[in-house]
């Protein structure tokens, strides 16, 4: 049997598993975390520590048709405005319930379009962020840009609040799959938000590519990855594209019987892969790509590298606040989202509450599987001792939950006294073996979990 019939069989291509950004997966979040609870475990945030701050913004000036985030357009600046205040009166929120002394380790704009904010919005925010929480020594501060929707003016009020790294959307460079995603994007459009961005001393830059869209073929995606690695990115995201038209209502005008068959989408991701190691970056994780320099790689090498609702991280912090529509925090108790729709968050908040509205708070097992889902998911390899050292486990029992995973995956996973490893030509089944830690999933699917 040929490797890909193989993976076949294991189900790959038919396998529709989370991306585990973390476990619990927020599907399983429920509302018996609210607003109380969050500010309990805000509260319980080591006075002096240093924790990590997402900001979301969730407009955009375009629609792109292949786009499964929650945004919602707008051309006019005032509900973007409008929600600049109240994400100013949820930070006034939350400086009320922060225990003193508390320092940034990262700081992300994210969405949706966060550089769709006018100048003087993007300097006032910033502002108030650091009235709240200081960046501590060595921050990154990281933002989500639009190529199509920055100018010198936005880029300038962000390089002289801090930011020091700045991820673009790029998706694909060929006007044909562009046009058939609803995103036009010129090269030289790219090429010159990438130059603005350096010439400010923003230094570290982020891209995030797609592979699985319509009408990609190997070529095609071999030359958007060598227009990408001509500007020289520090790190990428090579992102598998989604199409969930039933949950992203515009991806309906994206043909269906365009996009590339599962096995085509497996052989897209690895001429892509292959480009970018060629090129000397390090494959890290599942889907990013890292000059050796960069943090990520640094951190991938050093076993550190974490996994939140941002992807893939070096950030050491424990505790990570989400702020504004829908986005998700993490606390050692659990996780916390606030609402989802923009107007009940905004209702709650001008209110003088937080709109926390859904979470989960950790129980039972869910650490230990969730410690054992990140590993997989950063290093592909989880270490018995450490489960014996950190959860009381004995060897006996950690090698008694391996082994159905083994048995099941056979040549694609390596069991022994040390752990559970997926070797290299395992890799594309990482989620599918994450997933059978997931007690919430096995239990949906009618399976036992691997514990
Ligand atoms: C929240 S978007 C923000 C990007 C920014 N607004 C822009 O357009 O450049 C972040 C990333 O999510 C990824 N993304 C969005 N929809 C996706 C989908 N259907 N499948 C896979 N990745 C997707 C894209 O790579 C996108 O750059
Ligand atoms: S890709 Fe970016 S600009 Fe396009 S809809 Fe999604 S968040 Fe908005």
């Amino acid at each position: 049997m040929t490797e890909e019939s193989q993976l076949a069989r294991l189900g790959l291509f038919d396998a529709r598993v989370p991306r585990y950004t973390s476990y619990p997966t927020a599907p399983q979040f429920t509302d018996a975390v609210g607003s109380s609870l969050f500010r309990q475990w805000v509260g319980a945030i080591a006075p002096g520590s240093r924790i990590s701050l997402y900001l979301h913004v969730p407009f955009c000036r375009r629609l792109c048709w292949f786009c499964a985030c929650r945004t919602q357009g707008t051309s006019s600046d005032d509900p973007v405005i409008a929600y600049v205040e109240t994400l100013k009166s949820e930070l006034a929120l939350l400086r009320d319930v922060l225990p003193e002394g508390v320092t940034l380790s990262r700081l992300h704009w994210g969405g949706g379009t966060p550089t769709l904010l006018p100048a003087a919005q993007m300097r006032d925010l910033a502002r108030a962020v650091f009235d709240v929480v200081p960046m501590g020594e060595g921050a990154e501060f990281s933002v989500e840009i639009d190529p199509n929707e920055i100018d010198a003016e936005r880029l300038d009020a962000l390089a002289e609040a801090g930011m020091n790294r700045a991820s673009i959307g790029v998706q694909d460079f060929d006007p044909e799959i562009q046009q058939i995603i609803g995103r036009d994007q010129s090269y030289d459009i790219t090429r010159d938000a990438v130059d603005m961005i350096r010439a400010r001393g923003v230094h570290s830059l982020n891209a995030d590519i797609l592979y699985g869209l319509p009408n990609q073929t190997r070529a095609r995606v071999a030359d958007s990855v060598q227009k990408l690695l001509s500007l020289s990115p520090d790190r990428v995201a090579l992102y598998g594209y989604a199409h969930v038209p039933w949950m992203a209502r515009r991806q309906q005008m994206i043909p269906s019987d365009a996009l590339p068959r599962p096995e085509e989408r497996l052989a897209l991701f690895d001429t892509a892969q292959e480009l970018f190691t060629w090129d000397g970056y390090e494959a890290i994780g599942i889907d990013h790509f890292a000059r050796p320099e960069d943090g990520l790689a640094v951190a991938a090498k050093a076993g550190t590298l974490r996994r939140t609702f941002q992807g893939y991280t070096d950030d050491t912090a424990e505790v990570l606040i989400g702020l504004g529509a829908s986005s998700i925090s993490r606390f050692p108790q659990g996780y916390a989202q606030m609402s989802p729709a923009t107007s009940g968050w905004t209702k709650a908040v001008r209110a003088g509450e937080f709109a926390t509205a859904r979470g989960h708070a950790f129980r039972g097992d869910d650490r230990m599987r969730a410690r054992i889902i990140e590993a997989l998911m950063c290093d592909f390899r989880v270490r018995t001792d450490e489960l014996v050292a950190d959860f009381g486990l004995t060897r006996a029992q950690v090698d008694a939950m391996f082994a159905p995973v083994a048995d099941h995956f056979g040549a694609f996973v390596v069991h022994n006294a040390g752990g559970l490893a997926i070797p290299m030509p395992g890799r594309p089944l990482t989620r599918m073996i994450a997933a059978r830690f997931d007690a919430y999933a096995m239990a949906k699917s009618g399976h036992s979990s691997a514990i």
